[in-house]
Formats: structure tokens, sequence, C-alpha cells
């Protein structure tokens, strides 16, 4: 037999699968790496410090089933351990429900037969901070949250049916601005909600106009009529109360993990949980922004994908929040079953897939369970994948739930089996409701 022998530099280029560079032993143990047989350990914000990737944020893809969300419920609470902290921003199926009971924490629920409300407009740590800050930092701040705000109202729009223009951008900032109090020389931050940016839309003060550069009122209310009935829909449509109204709960942010349980909003329909969703996110993302606790923190979002349904601006909201986020020690995690879901639904244009592109350039940790051949080549192109590593998402991959390639930005790829625990198994059960006799969940009548 002859043998050959190289070094691993060139055996790397040979068999890219075999001979990845081995990954720190640092962080959540996953499972094990079905090549070496070595354990697979997982902690983004390690990794960017060794310069292994240039940002801590995750994406996951695959079909339904294959163990994406269990994957990330081990990884949060294997990170647990090291004082990593996690918000679940928005569960639709309530399936992170019954670990956070177990852990003893009551998850925030929205929807029938509950009175937390979220204001998706909400100031939070921003208002209490305020004073403290530097007029420079102020500005900043308050930039940073406008910019978010104005992205959200316009994918709201969106999901009405109405594309925003520049102008109603311009002006949406601006009405922003006025009902805050800033134009009144930051003195104080006055709290507001969507009913009140709807009011203003609807009734403008002459300042609005004049200063928007409107010829008079009839025109500005002419011109901004469309978004300003996406907004009166939203208020009163099935999702009406929700998010329009001042929040009326307090996060537990010493919590292990936090949840915000949307499986009660099912029921009123699927464009309504993507909008709730789309508040969700631009909450979490910015009460999570403003923890200045020096703490790591997980933002989980699940089921992404019925958001990215909204359209594009939902996309762009999404990709704002990451790049918007200033907070180094956040893992962002998205959860999607493809690429493809962060392109607009309908014509696949240059300017759809470059935002898509920019999107999955915010998270350098990929994670691709199971797909079938026509998604995997999708993601082979987008994510520039090995044939080699493209054949373990369509072969291997879907052999057996809770494995995946691991693509930590261009180094090749780690086949990974993501192994659960007994008590994981039992706790993050996501096939409860298929089962003959579900588990009865209790849940304290009337509590949030
Ligand atoms: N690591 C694993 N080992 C063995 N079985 C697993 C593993 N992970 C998940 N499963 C099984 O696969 C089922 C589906 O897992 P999970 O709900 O995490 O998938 P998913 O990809 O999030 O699905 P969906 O897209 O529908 O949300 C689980 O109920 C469990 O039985
Ligand atoms: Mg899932």
């Amino acid at each position: 037999m002859t043998v050959y022998q190289a070094s691993t530099h060139e055996i790397g280029g040979l068999f890219p699968l075999l001979a990845a560079s081995p990954i720190p032993a640092v962080g959540a143990r996953i499972g094990y790496d079905a090549h070496s047989g070595g354990a697979f350990y997982c902690h983004p914000v390690e990794w960017v410090l060794r310069s292994m990737c240039t940002n801590p944020n995750i994406v996951c893809f695959g079909e339904p089933g294959k163990g994406k969300s269990s994957t990330i419920v081990a990884f949060l609470l294997r990170m647990m351990v090291f004082g990593v902290r996690s918000l679940i921003s928005g569960d639709v199926k309530g399936e992170y429900t019954p670990l956070l009971r177990a852990l003893g924490v009551t998850p925030i629920m929205l929807g029938r037969g509950s009175r937390a409300r979220l204001n998706a407009l909400d100031l939070g740590p921003l208002e209490s901070r305020w004073d403290s800050w530097t007029v420079d930092r102020q500005r900043d701040e308050l930039d940073g949250v406008l910019g978010r705000w104005v992205q959200l109202l316009v994918a709201l729009a969106e999901a009405q049916g109405y594309t925003a223009t520049v102008t109603d951008e311009a002006v949406l900032s601006t009405v922003l601005r006025q009902l805050i109090g800033v134009a009144d020389g930051y003195t104080r931050l006055r709290p507001i909600t969507i009913p009140d940016v709807q009011r203003e839309l609807a009734d403008p003060d002459p300042a609005l106009w004049t200063q928007t550069r409107f010829a008079d009122r009839r025109h500005f209310l002419d011109h901004l009529r469309s978004i300003t009935d996406a907004l009166t829909n939203l208020i009163s449509g099935p999702l009406a109360g929700l998010f329009d109204a001042p929040t009326n709960f307090t996060l537990d942010w010493d919590a292990p993990v936090q949840s915000l349980d949307l499986s009660r909003l099912r029921t009123r329909g699927d464009q309504a949980i993507a909008v709730a969703l789309t508040c969700l996110g631009s909450w979490s993302s910015l009460m999570t922004d403003l923890q200045e606790d020096g703490d790591i923190r997980i933002v989980v979002r699940d089921e992404l994908w019925r958001q990215m349904r909204l359209g594009l601006r939902a996309v762009q909201a999404v990709d704002g929040e990451l790049r918007l986020s200033r907070a180094e020690r956040k893992i962002q995690v998205l959860v999607s079953h493809k690429p493809s879901d962060f392109l607009s639904v309908g014509a696949v244009g240059s300017q759809e897939v470059s935002i898509a592109k920019d999107l999955l350039s915010l998270c350098s940790t990929r994670i691709l369970f199971g797909q079938s051949t026509r998604v995997a080549d999708q993601l082979a192109d987008i994510l520039a994948l090995s044939e080699k590593e493209q054949e373990a998402t369509t072969g291997w991959a879907n052999e057996r739930q809770g494995r995946a390639l691991w693509k930590v930005e261009n180094r090749t790829g780690y086949k990974v089996q993501t192994v659960r625990s007994t008590i994981e198994r039992k706790l993050f059960d996501t096939n409860a409701q298929l089962r003959p006799t579900p588990p009865t969940e209790h849940d304290p009548a009337g509590g949030f």
C-alpha cells in the first residue's frame, strides 16, 4: 500500500471536513464532532476574541423538525453555567415555557387572557439613564432609538400592504422627535405609544407640516394617508391593545432566561404573529442593548421566517437591529428554515439578495441542519460552501435530528451532532402536543 504524507495545511484542502482546525474547548459543550469524535464547544464571544470570526451572532437554518430549537436550548442552558442569560424574543409555539417554569421563571404571556402589554415604542432604560448622559451621548442614543422605531413603523406599514416612501420616513422621524420632546431642548423624554404617532399624523399641528415642508395641512394629510391608515389598522386590528399601550410588566433581567410567550396569539392568524414578532424584535434589541451590566446576553429569535414573510422592510428591520446593536457582549440567535426566507416574497431582485447577504454577514456562525438539495444549492451559493460541506447538509445532516454543519465564517465546517441530556429532552419536548396525553401546564390565572 502506498502511503502519502502531507502537512495538515495541504490535507485540509484535499479533505476539508477531515482536517478542520480544532475548536477551542470553551463555552457550551454542544455534542460531538462527527469526524474527530471529539467534543464540540460553542462560545461565540470567545470566538470573536480569538479572532476566529468577526461577530458573535448565530444564524440557524434547517427544515422543520430537524432539531434547530433543541440545539439552541442546549446552547443557552449550557451557557448559563458561565453566567450568560438569555431572552427568548417571541416564543410562537410556547415551547420554551416548560423550560422556564422548571428554572423557576415565569414567562411573560402575551395574548388571550393575559393583562400583559408591551409598548412597541418603549423608552425602557433610556428614560432612567437620560439625565446621567452627556448631550453627545444623549443625541447618539436617541438617533439609534429613533432609527429603529422608524424602521419598525415602516415594516408594520408594509405588513398592511403599503410600502413607505422616504418622505413617510422623514415625517415619522420628525413626529417621533416632537412627541418624545427632544425638540424642547433635550430636557426630559416623554413616553409615547403608536396611537400617539397615529393621532399626530391624522391631526397634525401646523408646526409639523411646515417643518416637513408641505404646502398646507391638506397636502400633508393626502400624502401621509396610507401610512396613517396602516398605523390605524394596527391599533384596531387583531393585535389591538397589545403593543400600543404602555408596558405594564417588568422583565426580571436577573433571571437566567426570560421569554415572551406568544402561543396565545396563534388564533389571531399568521399576519398578527409576524407583526408581534417584529414589535418584540425591535423592543428586545433596544432593551438588551441598554443593559450595561457587562454580562453576555443571548437573544433568541426563533421562527424568524414568520416575520420575514412580512416583506423586505421586515428583513431590513432585523438587519438594522443587528447593525445598530452597540452591545458587543450580545449574542443574537436567528432561527429560520432557509436563506430565501430572508429574501423578499415574490421576485428575487438584486436589492433583496444583497440585503439578505448583508444580514447573513452579520451572523458569523451559521448552523446548517438538514436541507433539500434545492435549498442546499442556495446555501452553498450564499455562504460559499464547498461541495463536501454542501453534501453534508443534504446527506449526513438529514439522516438524524440534531445533526448540523457548523460553519464559522470561512473556516471549514464542522459536522456536529447535538447531544441532549435526559432532562433537556423532557423539558424541551417540541412534540408534546402530538402525544395522546399532553402534560397539563400549570398557569397561574391572570398572571403575565
Ligand atoms: N439532538 C437531538 N437528538 C435527537 N433527537 C433530537 C435532537 N434534537 C431534536 N430532536 C428531536 O427532533 C424533534 C424536533 O426538534 P426541534 O423542535 O428542536 O426542531 P426544529 O428544527 O426547531 O423544528 P421546527 O422548525 O418545526 O421548529 C424533537 O422533538 C426531538 O424529538
Ligand atoms: Mg423550532
